[in-house]
């Protein structure tokens, strides 16, 4: 499947992925972006993305410590953590925002 993924420049960028695969690995390693700093155990918060408008109710709803962490990071409406973020056939097409820098 194909994703969009704009970068922290703005630039938007083609992203091949398979279904089941975590989506953080895949934006550290295919868009070259500093990433994943605790390699996904939801204590650093630099995997934040925000997903378009409509593509929430395509993936599974966050666990309690990822929401909780999306609550300290103080995430925008379609905010996630890529981290925690395992993707199916249903996100086909989904375009997604790489969070600035906090
Ligand atoms: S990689 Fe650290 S919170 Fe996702």
């Amino acid at each position: 499947m194909e994703l969009t993924v704009v970068d922290r420049d703005g630039t938007a960028r083609a992203l091949q992925a398979k279904s089941g695969e975590v989506l953080m690995p895949l934006l550290r390693d295919g868009i070259d972006v500093a990433i994943g700093i605790c390699g996904g155990v939801i204590s650093c918060g630099t995997c934040l993305v925000i997903l378009d408008e409509g593509w929430s109710g395509h993936v599974a709803s966050p666990s309690d410590d990822e929401t909780d962490m999306l609550e300290a990071l103080d995430a925008p409406p379609g905010a996630r953590l890529a981290c925690q973020l395992t993707l199916s056939d249903a996100v086909a097409g989904l375009r997604l925002t790489i969070a600035p820098e906090a």
